[in-house]
């Protein structure tokens, strides 16, 4: 089948190289003509594991190319794939879906036969319904339907999540629409991936109350770990004995400085918004995304602690800016509050991230970036694990702290111990929901 996917971003870019490793012929369109040439030499534009030689395998067997040109890549697609950005609009917190039209109006246009207009971007319920009205303006001769196909690949495992998925969720209106989806998905139905089919309203909004329903856990033990700081608890022990559980389970329970990345903090907007606009509140959400502001700023205080109270003059040494190990995305990343904080507040900043830098130069003025975390921790007063990359986590404390000049350890991941830290010379260590010292 011949798939065309607009947009080559973490999502479009991901979801292309797959379908084209299915067997499909993927033509990918994107209209910033740096990434069309970079990929068109080879290169992957993003950081993410595997997807380099799974690309230049696809694109060698002629199965996939890239252009900037969208009529010539919807020329003979069955199905048309929206993966375009749906970032947070400015001032009322809604998704803002400029993007996804102006894909849809483009499609319509060029579109001669019929076609499935897939939306994959994460929109607001209603949207797909948008999408055939925009489609139908554009082009009222057009034999098309439309479709939904949220996505919930993780940046870092994006391609064993979209190989291997939970579940795939299409919502559809029609047998003809949902006869195409099913093709696009085989070769994960034969291999008994569940593909739940629904209408489009339920699949836009299992996408929502997915990812809130996530930001959820991660914000409730995040809170549970301010409070086992008061209380003497050590919260890792509790998100252990809560996630056996079976029916809490032990993913998204790790106490740390609040999330971040590209989809959580705008969804769990998204998703309040509509609430409003609907007279349905989302009160749970919208508490949410205040604890996880404030979860953020707490962690400025206990920095501001180990530096005995202020940032001035003071030398950080930071390990990790991206919003989670494995990727180069900074949207929304906890070190987009932290660090300016630490500027602002007249530290030097020392920042050290395996991937983070090409995209963190431009957002993090002020800080000077090093490839060694031990060359940016020396003479250091005190060091922040903010990014739990592998490269991080066997870490020489011993030569870290030998090497400072007041050896504090902010441990923002739980990845090390006070024990750990206090024998490897640190005279104060903080971390999440965990006692520290002195
Ligand atoms: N990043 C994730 O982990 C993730 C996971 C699940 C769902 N999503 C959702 O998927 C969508 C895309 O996210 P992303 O992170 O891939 O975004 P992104 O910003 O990385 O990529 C979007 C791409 O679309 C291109 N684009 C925009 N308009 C275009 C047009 N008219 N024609 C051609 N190209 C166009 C942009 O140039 C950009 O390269 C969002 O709705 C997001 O919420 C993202």
């Amino acid at each position: 089948m011949k798939i065309a996917m607009i947009g080559t971003g973490y999502v479009g870019l991901v979801s292309g190289v797959c379908f084209s490793d299915f067997g499909h012929t993927v033509v990918c369109v994107d209209k910033d003509q740096r990434k069309i040439d970079m990929l068109e030499r080879g290169e992957v534009p993003i950081y993410e594991p595997g997807l380099d030689a799974l690309m230049a395998k696809n694109v060698e067997a002629g199965r996939l190319t890239f252009t900037r040109d969208l009529p010539t890549a919807i020329d003979g697609a069955e199905a048309v794939f929206i993966a375009v950005g749906t970032p947070t609009r400015r001032g009322d917190g809604h998704a803002d879906l400029t993007y996804v039209m102006a894909a849809a109006e483009e499609i319509a246009k060029a579109a001669k036969d019929y076609v499935v207009i897939v939306t994959k971007s994460t929109v607001p319920v209603g949207t797909n319904r948008k999408v055939r009205e925009v489609v139908a303006a554009a082009n009222p001769e057009l034999d098309f339907d439309v479709a939904s196909n949220p996505e919930f690949l993780r940046e870092g495992a994006a391609i064993d999540d979209f190989m291997k998925p939970d579940r795939v969720v299409v919502g559809v209106e029609t047998d003809r629409a949902a006869a195409v989806m099913s093709e696009i998905y085989r070769p994960l139905y034969l291999r008994d991936f569940p593909i739940v089919t629904t209408d489009l309203e339920s699949a836009e909004m299992i996408k929502y109350a997915a990812n809130a329903f996530l930001a959820t856990k991660i914000t409730f033990i995040n809170e549970i770990a301010a409070l086992c700081e008061k209380v003497g608890a050590d919260v890792k022990q509790v998100s252990k004995g809560m996630g056996m559980d079976n029916r809490i389970g032990n993913k998204f329970l790790h106490a740390g400085p609040g999330y971040g990345g590209s989809c959580f903090p705008k969804d769990t907007k998204a998703l309040a918004r509509i609430g409003q606009e609907y007279a349905s509140p989302m009160h749970i959400t919208e508490t949410v995304i205040a604890v996880n502001e404030d979860t953020k700023r707490r962690m400025i205080g206990k920095l501001q602690d180990l530096c005995d109270g202020s940032f001035n003059g003071k030398t950080v040494a930071v390990l990790g800016v991206t919003f989670k190990p494995n990727t180069d995305d900074m949207r929304d990343a906890p070190s987009l509050t932290i660090v300016p904080a630490l500027v602002g507040g007249g530290a030097r900043v020392r920042v050290c991230d395996p991937q983070g830098q090409h995209e963190g130069e431009a957002l993090l003025p002020g800080v000077q970036w090093q490839d060694d975390p031990y060359e940016a921790s020396k003479d250091a007063d005190l060091i922040v694990l903010l990014t739990e990359w592998n490269e991080f986590r066997a870490l020489d404390l011993d030569k870290i702290a030998s090497s400072m000049s007041r050896p504090a350890m902010a441990d923002l991941r739980n990845i090390y111990s006070a024990d750990v830290a206090r024998d490897a010379g640190f005279v104060a260590y903080e971390s999440v929901g965990r006692i520290g010292f002195p």
